[in-house]
């Protein structure tokens, strides 16, 4: 495993190869290492030192399936958002349960400064090993629902930007107050 003695983790960006790969899975035996347990609260600094809702292991270079989510109310990436619970999320599978689509101006860590209009499924049910390894099933929907994808889409090699129906849906966060008033008509 890379640099998880490191103390300071850099984001990686769009363009770097580890955010393309597929990260493995880890074993609870992997979980609960100290390694593993050192690297979740340095997971949720560096998620918040940099503002986001949610962090996946390879855009801190560790190819490992492991992502944590956060909503804040108080987010200053994202207006009205409701407090979640804190999710550690290790090894997911997702069901999609509605496939009707929902669109949101989704924002990404690893692609600084831009924002996409992505349309994803609107329900889903994630099955995963959280933290102490322990089993867990939840059910997300609206926001969170597109918030849980993007982010496990991050351990399977994927961005946001490859879930754009169109590069004219791809802007610079600035230009989004006007552009975003057109997308609530859709
Ligand atoms: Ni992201």
């Amino acid at each position: 495993m890379t640099k998880i003695t490191e103390n300071e983790f850099e984001i990686l960006k769009l363009g770097n190869p580890i955010l393309r790969q597929t990260a493995r899975e880890l074993t609870k035996e992997e979980i609960l290492s100290s390694e593993i347990q050192g690297l979740i609260p340095k997971m949720w600094d560096v998620m918040k030192n940099a503002g986001g809702i949610g962090l996946a292991a390879p855009q801190i270079g560790i190819s490992i399936q492991l992502a944590v989510i956060k909503l804040e109310s108080d987010s200053e990436r994202y207006d009205n958002l409701e407090n979640s619970e804190e999710f550690v999320i290790f090894n997911p599978k997702l069901e999609v349960i509605d496939e009707q689509k929902q669109g949101f101006w989704e924002g990404c860590l690893s692609v600084p400064g831009l924002r996409g209009y992505v349309e994803r499924p609107r329900k889903l049910k994630i099955k995963y090993l959280n933290e102490n390894a322990v089993e867990k099933e939840v059910v997300v929907e609206d926001f969170l629902a597109t918030v849980f994808q993007h982010e496990l889409d991050h351990l399977f090699g994927f961005l946001y930007v490859d879930r754009l129906n169109s590069t004219k849906d791809l802007v610079f966060e600035e230009e989004l107050t006007n552009i975003a008033s057109e997308k609530l008509l859709d």
